[in-house]
Order: C-alpha cells, then structure tokens, then sequence
C-alpha cells in the first residue's frame, strides 16, 4: 500500500505548536481535564481504580452499549470503538475494499477519505462539490457515478473544508442510490451535531443495512487530543476490522474508555456550550467576510465550523498564508491541502475573542497583500 503525503498534516505540523492565533482548526474550542471532570463527575478515585489491564478488541462492552444508544440503532454488536476515527475510517475502508473495486469520494475533501481508497488499488470516482454554487452537493451529480460496480460511496457532511450540508430528503436519496447498487455507504460524520439550519440527520447506519457511521470526539465535542472515535457498521465489518486491528493497536486503552464512557454520557454539557459559540462565531465571520468586499467570497457554512472562502486574484493561498503566519501570527490553512489552491480553510469553532482578532489580522493582512 502506498499512501501519498497529507498536504494538511504537513502543513500543522510546521505551524500549530507555534501559532498566536489559530483560526484554522475543524473542531470546536477544546476543554481542558479539570473542564471534562466537572461535566462528567470524574473523580481522582475513580481513575485509580483503574487497572491498567488490556482492553476489549472491539471496545469496552458497556461502552459499546452507549454508543449504540445515542449514535446507532441500540445493537452493540455493531460498535467498534476506535483510537480517533481517523483509525476506524481507515479500519472499514481496508477491511472492504480492493484493488479494482470502485469507490465514490467527495473533493474537495479531507484526505483520508479522498486517498486512502487510492492507496488500496481502488478507482475511485470524483463527487465534486462545485466552488462556483457555493460547494452545494446536487445528488444527480453523484447519480451518473453509482453503480453495480460501486463497493462504497464515502461521504462526510457536514463537510470539512467547505461546511456544506446534504438536506435529508439528499441523504434518503442516496441511500436509495447505494442500495440499487448495493454499495455501502460510509458516513464520517464528526460534525453531525454542529448544525445551524435544520436538526441533525439520523445515523445512515439506521437507515440502510449497509449504511456505516463514523463519529468522534474530536470536533463538536471538542477534544481532539483524547483520540476517541467509533464506528457503527455491520458486525461482518466489525469482525473485518478486528483482524486488522489484530496486527496494529490491538485496543482502544482502558483509560480513554472510562473517559469516554462519562463524556457520553454527559454529551449535552459539552456539546451545547460550544455549538452556542459555533453559532454566534458564525454570524461575526458572515460579516466580517461581508466587510471584506471583493477580497473574500464566503459560502456560509450550513454545518461544522470550517469554512472554505475564496480569495479572488490568488492563484495560490500558500504564499499569503506563510506570510500571515510569520508577519501577523495567524494560522489558516490554504486550499492547496484540499486541491482547491484559490481557497482557506478557516475555523470558526474557536474562542470568540481568538476569532475576532484572527480575522481583524486577516482582514488586515489581505488589504495589504502583496505585501
Ligand atoms: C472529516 C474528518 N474526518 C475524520 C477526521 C479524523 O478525526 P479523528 O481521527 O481525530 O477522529 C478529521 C480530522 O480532521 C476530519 O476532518
């Protein structure tokens, strides 16, 4: 297997560790441990109890059960948890898929979903979802690429760059889609309860035998650095992934379990407050991005909180964002990591004040561009 570098990867880690202000991140503003302890009731006590003996191969059982409550159709033997979802989207996708199979992904998109099937031998078929309409997805320009060659339709919405959201009536479309060609359908959906105009979808994997969810702490409950994430999926592509996971991580560890057993069960505490803030950042970037005349071209993001501007009259953000970043010590990412090289990704999931000076500093940094 040969995978081709993540641009987006390489891209943080030259810069996160040392930025003043990132307004660059997918995910909402994380919480400290002294935060996730008061929300859930954690005590010092609870974690000496712990032994750290090996874990479950397909994740603690009681865990499994609350995930399949609040993220599945109740049925645990259909979780897996995971060390971040990156591990169990890469998991699935190499459990079924191969060389030759076709595969439907989004672009622009985020890495593992658009070259990981690559990587596999597979051809994968391109679902564009168009700057000029405002990344909007049409499900009949993904109709024409289905069919009974399709193995999995790979699907992220909301999406990460551009924040573009399907409606429901789309997601049933595709369902529909999937099953007349018997393709699966991988749902990665970190962003799922980061929604502005309409409630969140339900679970895909409730909707269609074959239907595969993704989630993750990392986004709306804001801690990435917990390395949690699962999967809902048929138990025929659980066991798949245990035999992989078998020669790699063998386990999610017993410590992040506990935790992430009391964060679920106290999701509302720590999803509420930051989809709050998500919301009111949102209308400041509206209109910061309104003040910015022909020099920035928003489509505003119906979910998540990255949004994925257009900069009119550069060719090539990469350039201006070092510069932003060394002069005016701001993070953003350019389009380029996503294929779409007129662009920046921009994070509003952050801290209000952190925000409103980064794009004062953007604002600032394009007027005077070149520099
Ligand atoms: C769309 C999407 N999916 C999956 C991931 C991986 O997240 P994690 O492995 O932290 O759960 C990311 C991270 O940026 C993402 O943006």
């Amino acid at each position: 297997m040969r995978l081709r570098p993540a641009p987006l990867e390489d891209w943080l880690r030259d810069y996160y560790f040392t930025a003043d202000i990132d307004i660059s991140s997918s995910g909402v503003q994380t919480y400290t441990m002294a935060e996730l302890r008061a929300k859930t009731g954690v005590r010092p006590e609870d974690l000496d109890r712990l032994t750290f003996d090996d874990g479950y191969s397909t994740g603690d059982p009681a865990l499994r059960r609350l995930i399949a409550d609040r993220f599945g159709d109740g049925d645990p033997g259909r979780v897996i948890t995971a060390n971040g979802s990156s591990e169990a989207i890469s998991l699935v996708l190499s459990t079924l898929l191969g060389p030759g199979d076709e595969v439907v992904a989004v672009q622009p998109g985020y890495h593992l979903l658009v070259a990981y099937a690559e990587a596999l031998g597979c051809t994968t078929r391109t679902w564009t979802l168009p700057a000029e309409r405002g990344f909007r997805p049409a499900v009949a320009d993904l109709e024409p690429l289905v069919s009974e060659r399709t193995r999995a339709i790979v699907l992220n919405f909301p999406h990460n760059p551009t924040g573009a959201h399907l409606t429901e009536e789309e997601l049933r479309q595709v369902v529909a889609l999937a099953e007349r060609a018997g393709a699966y359908v991988l749902w990665d959906g970190a962003f799922t309860s980061l929604v502005y105009d309409a409630p969140p979808l339900p679970p895909v994997s409730t909707l269609y035998e074959r239907g595969i969810d993704f989630g993750t702490f990392s986004k709306a409950f804001g801690l990435p650095g917990l390395r949690f994430g699962w999967c809902v999926a048929p138990p025929s592509v659980i066991d798949g992934c245990v035999r992989i996971r078998d020669y790699t991580t063998l386990h999610v560890a017993p410590l992040i379990e506990l935790l992430a057993g009391a964060v679920i069960e106290h999701a509302p505490a720590f999803l509420e407050p930051r989809l709050r803030q998500a919301t009111s950042n949102r209308a400041l970037l509206a209109e910061w991005a309104g003040e910015q005349g022909d020099r920035v071209e928003l489509a505003l993001p119906g979910g998540g909180v990255a949004a994925f501007p257009r900069l009119p009259g550069l060719a090539d953000t990469r350039d201006f964002c070092d510069d932003l970043f060394k002069r005016h010590g701001v993070l953003v990412i350019p389009g380029a990591c996503f294929g779409a090289p007129e662009h920046i990704r921009l994070g509003f999931g952050g801290a209000t004040e952190q925000l409103t000076e980064g794009l004062e500093r953007l604002g600032r940094a394009l007027a005077d561009w070149p520099a």
